[in-house]
């Protein structure tokens, strides 16, 4: 059976950091609130010359180098992103178009947070259904853009970048000791709506908007949904916490992260954490944890990794992936 198989990773991220003291000159806040309630210390900040486009760019570029491909080598740009460059056409095209392709095509992915795992996984089946032989899956975003800097509730939480993979459809044998995605399981529920969203759209308000949340409630269903979801590919694999070398969840917050590793007993040892020098990269946040834990060797070829993630929407999931 067909597998999608990692094949590279690469990551960019923007010129600027923004350390918590210098956000403590910007709002009523304090680095010793932002680091006990979501363990960030900086945060990455795109200039007026990086966007989304231009991130995706590069960590696109990035993932090609390290798997020794080029882009005439790839038929499908997927970019998860909540912050386009334009409403439309999607992002994922200008991305195309800047990597000199006129072959193949792209298209956006919008599921908030989780849309890394919502592109891995619909790649995947473009891969196995055959309309693909390799993919470029990308996160990007530029948050920033999107945030109230005025509200200390929510500025001091996200940041900007983009990480991408190659994946690479091949032969495997059909059992759990294959290399590629062995499961991928999606969720949402969108009763949560208003618990996370931002507040324009052009079918709206016709503005872009800023982004909302409750930050309570939203940290109230994180863990339940996403240890639930990886229980669930646990279930379909018949593997268990104890098989997982590596647990790359999308960087929200230390607080969520440990609860669901803690919930399914997986060591922090095996928990791959970058929120601390990233914040909340939304989409971004999974593919930049990878291109950490790759380029460290601490995630190796063969590897068990479980990738996981819940936001906006609320939407959530997991993908569980032989390295
Ligand atoms: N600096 C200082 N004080 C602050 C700040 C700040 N940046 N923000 C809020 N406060 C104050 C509040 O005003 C409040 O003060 P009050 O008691 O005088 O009213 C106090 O701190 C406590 O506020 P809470 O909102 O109750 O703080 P809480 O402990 O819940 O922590 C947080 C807030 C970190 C947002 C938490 O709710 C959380 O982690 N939620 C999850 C949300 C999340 O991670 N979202 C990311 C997007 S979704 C996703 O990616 C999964």
């Amino acid at each position: 059976m067909i597998r999608s198989v990692v094949r590279g990773y690469g990551a960019a991220l923007p010129k600027r950091v923004v350390t918590n003291r210098e956000l403590e000159t910007m709002v009523d806040t304090s680095d010793e609130w932002i680091v006990q309630r979501t363990g960030i210390t900086q945060r990455y900040i795109a200039s007026d010359d990086e966007t989304t486009a231009s991130l995706g760019e590069k960590a696109a570029r990035a993932a090609l180098d390290n798997a020794g491909l080029t882009p005439d080598d790839i038929d499908l740009v997927l970019l998860a992103t909540s912050t386009p460059n334009n409403t439309f056409p999607a992002t994922a095209v200008e991305i195309q178009n800047r990597l000199g392709m006129k072959h193949g095509y792209a298209f956006d992915m919008q599921a908030v947070c989780s849309g890394f795992v919502y592109a891995m996984t619909t790649a995947d089946l473009h891969l196995r259904g055959g309309l693909a032989k390799r993919a470029l899956v990308i996160g990007a975003e530029t948050f920033s853009r999107i945030l109230d800097w005025n509200d200390r509730t929510t500025c001091v939480l996200f940041g900007d970048g983009a990480g991408a993979v190659v994946l690479e459809a091949q032969e495997g044998e059909g059992t759990i000791a294959d290399r590629g995605i062995l499961t991928a399981h999606l969720r949402s529920d969108g009763s949560h709506k208003d618990k996370l969203y931002v507040d324009g759209g052009p079918s709206t308000t016709g503005t872009v908007g800023h982004l909302k949340m409750e930050g309570r409630e939203v940290f109230k269903h994180a863990v339940a949904m996403i240890t639930d979801v990886i229980e669930d590919a646990f279930e379909a694999t018949g593997t268990t916490a104890e098989d997982i070398d590596w647990l790359v969840p999308h960087q929200a917050n230390r607080r969520i992260i440990d609860g669901s590793a803690k919930k399914l007993n997986i060591p922090t040892e095996k928990v791959v954490v970058t929120v601390d020098i990233h914040g909340n990269t939304s989409a971004a946040s999974i593919p930049l944890a990878l291109s950490v834990a790759c380029a460290d060797g601490r995630i190796k070829k063969g590897d068990l990794v479980m990738l996981e993630a819940m936001g906006g929407g609320f939407t959530w999931g997991a993908v569980l992936i032989r390295w």
